[in-house]
Formats: C-alpha cells, sequence, structure tokens
C-alpha cells in the first residue's frame, strides 16, 4: 500500500494528524471543526500571545466560544503551538495564513511562503497539504509545486497538494462551518480525492474541481463578483442621491423580484480582509498576462470613493444647518467593518475618520464590539452611548448597522443623525432628524 492510500485509510478511520497553520478567523473554526470530528488536531501560529491564549482555553474569535476550545482542550484532541518542529509528525496540513496587499497594492504571499518553507524543511512521503489562503490562480501550481519539490519529493507520487478555499463567514449565525459547501482542486486527480477524503469528515457536500488553479479562481470569483455587485449598489446610491430616491426603498422593491435579481446594499465602503482585497489579486494577476480586469478596476474605483462621499454629504449636511465641519462634535456610531463584529481591518470608517478628522472634526465613537483603534496616531476609545452623548454630538453618522443598538432612542437624543446603512429604516419617531446616503 503506498503511503497516500495509507493516509486515505488513516482519514477514514480518524488517525491521520491535522495541522492548521495561521489560528485566525479561518484557521481556528477549522481546527475546531477536524478536533469534533475525532481527529488529533495541532494548531501552528507564529502568534505566541494566541497560542498562549489558546492554550488557557481563551478564544480571540467572536463565533468561537471559549468553551468549544475547552472541550477539544481536554478531549486531548487540539492544542496550539508554535513549534513547527511538530509539523513532521503532521499527516495533513491546512495553510490559513494572511494574504494581505502590499503597499503598492500587489499581493503579498510572502505569509504563504514563509508557511510552505517550514513544511518543505520537514516534508515526508505520504503528507497531504491544503493551502486555504485566498491567493491568484497558479499560486499553489507555479510557486509552491517548485519549492516543496526541492526537497527530492514528488507531488502525486510522495506528498499530496491542493487547494481548497475558505469561505467563512464571521458573524453569519445562519450557516454552520459544516454547511457551507467546500471547493477543492488538486494538483493530480490522487491529490484531489485525498483532499476530498479529508475534507467530507467534516462538511456535508464537498465539490471537487479539476485542479489547483480552478479552485484558486473559484474564491476570486466570489469575492469579485460581490465587490462588483457592491460596487453597483453603491453607483445606484449614488445615482438615487442625484434623483432624489431612497436607494434601500427601490432595492427593496427589486429584490421582491423572484428571479434575475440579487440583493446588495450600498454603503460607506467596503472593509474586512476578503472583498476589498481578493479582486486585487486577480487584477494583478491578469495585469501579467496583458489583460486589463476592467470590471474590478471600476468596482474598485467606485467603492474606494465612498469614504469620501460619505465625508463630503457630512460637510453639506452641516453646512446646510450654517454649521462647519471644522470643529463640529461628530459621534461615529459602528467602526467595524460589518455589523455584529469587531473586525475593523480595512474597515471604511478608518478613512471617513481621517477624512474628517483631517477637516477638524471633533471625532468620538461608539461600536458595541471595538474598544479602541488608532487612526494616524490619534488613539480613538470607545464612549458610552449615553442620551448625554448622543445629545452633545452635532451628527451622528452611523457607520455599522450593529444590531444591538437602540436606534429608536439614538435618533431621539440626536441632533441630526447620516445613516450611510438604513439601520434606521424601522425608527418612527423623528425621522426629520434622519438624512440616508
Ligand atoms: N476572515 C475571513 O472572513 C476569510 C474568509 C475567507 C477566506 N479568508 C482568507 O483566509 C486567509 C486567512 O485569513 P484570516 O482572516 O483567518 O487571517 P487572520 O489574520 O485572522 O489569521 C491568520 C493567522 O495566521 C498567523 N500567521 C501569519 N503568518 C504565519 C506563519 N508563517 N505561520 C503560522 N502562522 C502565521 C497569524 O498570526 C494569524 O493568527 C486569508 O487568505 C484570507 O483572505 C478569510
Amino acid at each position: 500500500m503506498s503511503r497516500l492510500e495509507e493516509l486515505r485509510n488513516r482519514i477514514e478511520s480518524r488517525d491521520a494528524r491535522i495541522g492548521v497553520i495561521g489560528l485566525g478567523y479561518v484557521g481556528l473554526p477549522l481546527a475546531i471543526e477536524f478536533a469534533k470530528a475525532g481527529f488529533k488536531v495541532t494548531g501552528l501560529d507564529i502568534d505566541d500571545e494566541k497560542v498562549r491564549s489558546l492554550e488557557a482555553g481563551v478564544s480571540y474569535i467572536e463565533d468561537m466560544p471559549n468553551e468549544a476550545v475547552v472541550a477539544e482542550k481536554d478531549a486531548g484532541r487540539f492544542h496550539a503551538t508554535s513549534d513547527f518542529g511538530e509539523l513532521a509528525r503532521l499527516d495533513v496540513l491546512n495553510i490559513c495564513v494572511p494574504t494581505p496587499l502590499t503597499r503598492t497594492k500587489d499581493p503579498d504571499v510572502s505569509h504563504m511562503a514563509k508557511a510552505v518553507e517550514e513544511i518543505r524543511r520537514r516534508l515526508r512521503s505520504g503528507q497531504l497539504i491544503v493551502l486555504g489562503s485566498t491567493t491568484y490562480p497558479g499560486t499553489t501550481h507555479d510557486l509552491f509545486v517548485p519549492m516543496l519539490e526541492e526537497s527530492g519529493l514528488r507531488v502525486g507520487e510522495d506528498f499530496s497538494l491542493a487547494f481548497s478555499p475558505e469561505r467563512i463567514d464571521p458573524g453569519n449565525k445562519k450557516f454552520k462551518v459544516s454547511q457551507i459547501p467546500k471547493v477543492v482542486g488538486g494538483e493530480t486527480p490522487r491529490c484531489t480525492e485525498l483532499a476530498v477524503a479529508v475534507f467530507s469528515t467534516i462538511f456535508d457536500e464537498v465539490v471537487p474541481v479539476s485542479s489547483s488553479q480552478s479552485a484558486e479562481m473559484v474564491k476570486l470569483l466570489e469575492n469579485t463578483f460581490r465587490a462588483i455587485n457592491i460596487g453597483l449598489a453603491n453607483e445606484v446610491a449614488l445615482m438615487c442621491g442625484r434623483l432624489g430616491l431612497d436607494v434601500w426603498e427601490v432595492i427593496e422593491a427589486a429584490a421582491t423580484k423572484p428571479y434575475g435579481f440579487m440583493k446588495f446594499l450600498p454603503g460607506p465602503g467596503l472593509g474586512g480582509h476578503c472583498i476589498p482585497v481578493d479582486p486585487s489579486y486577480l487584477s494583478w494577476k491578469m495585469k501579467s498576462l496583458n489583460f486589463s480586469a476592467r470590471f474590478i478596476d471600476l468596482a474598485t474605483d467606485i467603492n474606494g470613493h465612498m469614504p469620501e462621499h460619505v465625508a463630503d454629504r457630512v460637510s453639506e449636511l452641516l453646512n446646510g444647518d450654517r454649521l462647519a465641519v471644522n470643529g463640529a462634535n461628530i459621534l461615529i456610531l459602528g467602526v467595524a467593518y460589518k455589523k455584529d463584529v469587531g473586525d475593523m481591518r480595512e474597515s471604511p470608517a478608518l478613512d471617513v475618520i481621517e477624512l474628517l478628522a483631517q477637516k477638524g472634526a471633533a471625532v468620538t465613537f461608539h461600536d458595541p464590539h471595538v474598544r479602541e483603534f488608532t487612526v494616524e496616531g490619534t488613539i480613538y476609545k470607545n464612549t458610552d452611548l449615553t442620551d448625554e452623548a448622543i445629545g452633545a454630538a452635532d451628527l451622528v453618522v452611523i457607520l455599522t448597522d450593529h444590531s444591538d443598538i437602540d436606534y429608536e432612542r439614538l435618533v431621539a437624543s440626536a441632533h441630526r443623525v447620516f445613516d450611510t446603512r438604513n439601520a434606521t429604516a424601522a425608527v418612527n419617531e423623528n425621522r426629520e432628524k434622519i438624512t440616508k446616503l
């Protein structure tokens, strides 16, 4: 029996040892899911603080309760470490490290390369490696196959390699990890088969595709689709503004069509680690093939200008009441990039706040999920959402539509409210105080 066939049997019997490299929003839930399925799982991270926290049974991911970590640790099925020496004895290695952009907006695959290098140094026959970090088509095949084969081992013969994109949606209470179909594309059909076998133990449905490049492209299509449709919703919001129409009324009514329409909503701009970043991975790759990704460029331009549009509207609004942004007290409600999470990565609130501060506004914020953050060297600390704090603001700007806010009370206490998310849709009283995006 070959080492790879042996691994297949060990996956079926749950004897395979699973490794997850990168224990963030993606890696930690994946690791715990494998542990719940009965595997022994090692989580590896370069961040000692995260490792210490998990070893103490404390989760730093909002969707992941401490109890889930503690249960798997107590059962001896999960532990976290920053000792990469452990890689040698693991059978399946999932890579879930960040893939950000560089300052010049090019793909930064250096974290992935470092993780792959750690694996290469200890690669042994029979291991399966699965890349899960979002990246451009060809990364697995063109970059990492040659790197791993420097070990002298051959992909598909000695070790297996596949790409399987992550689809986790932090804060989404509707779908459990296991309910989101998992796409898998291996370097060879046997690599795909093994990766399907391992993911079938935790996902209800696994969708094999013909290559790692195809699997990489699937993820970029999904997130480019979102970025472009949000760009369209944002442009429709700008059009409705000129036409004197309520964009949310228009979109909600269009969404009653039972086919051929999918609802996307406008807002103050894109945020998070995925939607503002992933399309740039695709357009960068296409540029190298002398192809201009025009839809992506257009959506990036429209979405990227939304914070500026919000800041301009704030100026207009205050101006209408003979007030200047300079010196105005502006209370920002919600700074996370989306509702009901505390994730501030790429949040448009950071840009809006910077623009308003540059114009001389005294900016404060409230967000039930964020304690403090820094913009351009200024530390902003969470303000309690008391009636006094609301009343002290010349303007309240809603940038994130968190659920656990009493919007009725907010509007009642505020002088004026600028709502970029339609968070105040259900507010009945004092509607004259509300201006929408
Ligand atoms: N967050 C999401 O909602 C989401 C959804 C789908 C896909 N993704 C993709 O998944 C990947 C991971 O994203 P995330 O949100 O989990 O990132 P994250 O920043 O939350 O976590 C990444 C973790 O990797 C660790 N790390 C960095 N370099 C490492 C290395 N060389 N070795 C070991 N650990 C290392 C970091 O310390 C961090 O804990 C990215 O490619 C992202 O685009 C994210």
